[in-house]
């Protein structure tokens, strides 16, 4: 095998946006399209991996993988890494976790009565942390979306959730990002970094997964 084949390695792959019941009918939910993340999975695939994809929902036929498994909520994304994790050697982190969930979903449709409404959320797990802390934990790459400061809080989140690799992406402006059919990333881990220009995500997809198979290939080569 070369230096970027995946052949015989087994991915675990998160990818989309999550939904959070605010009350049977509304959810709280995000800009993700998971666009890149099945891109992503579909690069991977190429270079031999198996991969294992769990989504959340999207627009997005099914990709040239192995399985996919559909999810809602954060927590049902967390039971489906958990129960897949110890059978893969590289995990991948693409899908736009909601960081917080309403407490209670209300039991039936909450009506328009009142003036305001105040929604009590708390904290989702952290699906990349916990994978990254697990003994032994597959080789794992997170995914940074920053509206600011990318390459600090990229560098941050590589040590604090103790990544093997982070990529990188600014949002929120007029390339690049949600929504988008183009994104340039910057690709950090503990001994270096490589800047990806602005390209298609499917051209984008395709180097970074060439990337990961690098470092993965070293890793394992160690
Ligand atoms: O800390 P932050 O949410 O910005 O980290 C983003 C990375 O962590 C992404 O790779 C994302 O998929 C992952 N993540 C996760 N579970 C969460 C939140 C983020 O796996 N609850």
């Amino acid at each position: 095998a070369g230096p970027s084949s995946l052949e015989g390695v087994r991915v675990l792959l998160t990818a989309g946006p999550t939904r959070e019941p605010v009350d049977p009918v509304r959810f709280l939910g995000n800009r993700s399209s998971g666009r890149m993340g099945y891109a992503l999975a579909e690069s991977l695939a190429d270079l031999g991996a198996r991969v294992v994809l769990v989504s959340g929902p999207t627009a997005l036929s099914m990709p040239r993988v192995h399985e996919r498994i559909g999810v809602e909520t954060a927590l049902e994304m967390h039971a489906a890494v958990m129960s897949r994790v110890a059978d893969c050697d590289l995990f991948v982190a693409t899908a736009a976790v909601a960081d917080y969930r309403p407490e209670r979903p209300a039991d039936g449709k909450i009506k328009k009565s009142a003036e305001g409404l105040t929604l009590r959320l708390v904290r989702n797990p952290d699906i990349l942390s916990e994978v990254a802390a697990l003994d032994p934990a597959p080789f794992t790459v997170g995914f940074a979306a920053e509206t600011e400061r990318v390459a600090d809080y990229a560098l941050g989140k590589l040590r604090d959730k103790r990544l093997d690799m982070i990529a990188a992406n600014l949002v929120g402006g007029e390339r690049g990002g949600f929504e988008r059919d183009e994104n340039a990333l910057s690709v950090f881990w503990p001994e270096g970094s490589r800047d990806l220009p602005m390209m298609s995500k499917t051209r984008l997809a395709a180097e970074l997964a060439a990337l990961i198979a690098e470092r993965y290939r070293e890793r394992h080569a160690a």
